[in-house]
């Protein structure tokens, strides 16, 4: 292991390791720790197998001479997250022969991590995983607390499981090669953290923005382990969402209605998505007096420090939205439920909020 790897414990039932450094795709004897048995399965898409998959092979088979490893590359992007993609990887699974004791190497961002995820929780009623996030995002959210899925075109994340990882290895290096848009959409994230549950991370971040977008390796490591030191709390206290984990939702309800609604892989991108979603869902409890409007302004301010978008899409109608949200898997029998801020630092769960008042939040003019 790198001399400058952070480490993550999450706890619970089956309790893993965040492992958070630069170069650990090659440390052989860190991937290999995780292998209980004889067979794995590296799933990478098509724009990182070839930054990457080469190394994280070489590695496995240097530390674990007799493995059977094979390779499962899919299309890049959000519209690859389906029910077809995941029928290939448990084709690659069969084809592998995998055993009771396989694991699933996830080697790219939150698609690749989300659909493998889901292969590996339904292959002989689950294997191991072990998340390989290479996008921002991915390091700081989707790797780590379990939730695998793929989309319908009814909706995002409808067909998942719960599979907690065996472990997650998160290495930094891997973030030279992404894209900025894409560097900014994980920034989206981080800063859901500071805004939910932590009030000095959003001053942090404010400081440290040219840092972060012009890819500093240390300010990098450091909002990864902050984020999933976060995540890995209410996670292990909260694996099912049962309550506090919704928390984390902070803007999904409005950004999950608008990626369904422009369709997968058009338009903005999942963390773009939320970072919108996240100024509705502040506009909407300022509209509802949990927040106040100046706290909206200022969260608005900081998206924009960051590049993310803060407005919907032109072409998407208010009300299309909200027969999106309607339909979202977090609309209870009773009514639109959204996450609501208390401004920096805390937000709430209210069921059963007025459609009008997601309309207005929806119409409001920055
Ligand atoms: P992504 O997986 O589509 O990756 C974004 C793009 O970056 C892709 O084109 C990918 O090929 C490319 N890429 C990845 N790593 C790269 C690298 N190091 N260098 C160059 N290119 C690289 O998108 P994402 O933003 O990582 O993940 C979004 C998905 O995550 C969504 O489907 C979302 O629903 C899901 N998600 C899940 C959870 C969860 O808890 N499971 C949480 C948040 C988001
Ligand atoms: N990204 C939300 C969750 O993991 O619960």
């Amino acid at each position: 292991m790198t001399a400058t790897a952070r480490i993550v414990d999450v706890a619970g039932a089956a309790p893993y390791r965040i492992h958070i450094g630069a170069g650990l795709l090659d440390d052989g004897a860190l991937l290999a720790d995780t292998l209980r048995g004889r067979h794995a399965l590296l799933v990478s898409d098509s724009h990182v197998a070839p930054l990457y998959a080469d190394r994280v092979e070489a590695a496995l088979r240097a530390a674990r001479p007799g493995l059977h490893l094979a390779r499962h590359v899919v299309p890049a992007g959000e519209a690859e997250k389906t029910l077809a993609t995941f029928g290939g990887v448990i084709d690659a699974l069969a084809a592998l022969g995998a055993t009771r004791d396989a694991c699933v190497f996830a080697l790219g961002g939150g698609v690749v991590g989300d659909m493998a995820g889901f292969a590996a929780a339904c292959w002989m009623r689950g294997i191991d995983c072990v998340q390989l996030p290479t996008t921002l995002l991915a390091m700081v959210d989707s790797s780590v607390g379990g939730k695998t899925a793929v989309d319908l075109p009814q909706g995002k994340n409808l067909v998942g499981a719960f599979h907690p990882p065996r472990a997650v290895v998160a290495d930094t290096a891997a973030l030279r090669t992404l894209p900025a848009r894409e560097l900014r959409a994980g920034l989206a994230e981080v800063i859901k953290y500071g805004a939910i549950v932590d009030a000095p991370f959003l001053d942090w971040l404010a400081e440290r923005a040219g840092a972060l977008l012009a890819g500093d390796a240390a300010a990098l490591a450091e909002a990864i382990a902050r984020s999933c030191e976060h995540k890995a709390a209410i996670t292990a206290r909260d694996p099912l969402e049962r309550g506090e984990r919704a928390l984390l939702n902070f803007g999904h309800t409005f950004g999950h209605a608008i990626e369904a609604e422009q369709g997968y892989g058009d338009g903005l991108n999942h963390g773009e998505a939320v970072a919108v979603g996240m100024l509705l869902a502040a506009r909407l409890s300022a509209t509802l007096g949990l927040a106040s409007w100046s706290d909206a302004e200022a969260l608005r301010t900081l998206l924009l420090r960051f590049d993310l978008p803060v407005d919907v899409p032109a072409r998407l109608t208010p009300e299309a939205l909200l027969a999106r949200m309607r339909l979202d898997k977090k609309a209870q029998a009773s009514g639109l439920r959204f996450i609501l801020w208390n401004g920096p630092g805390a937000a709430q769960i209210v069921a059963d909020v007025a459609e009008g008042a997601a309309l207005a939040a929806l119409r409001t003019e920055t």
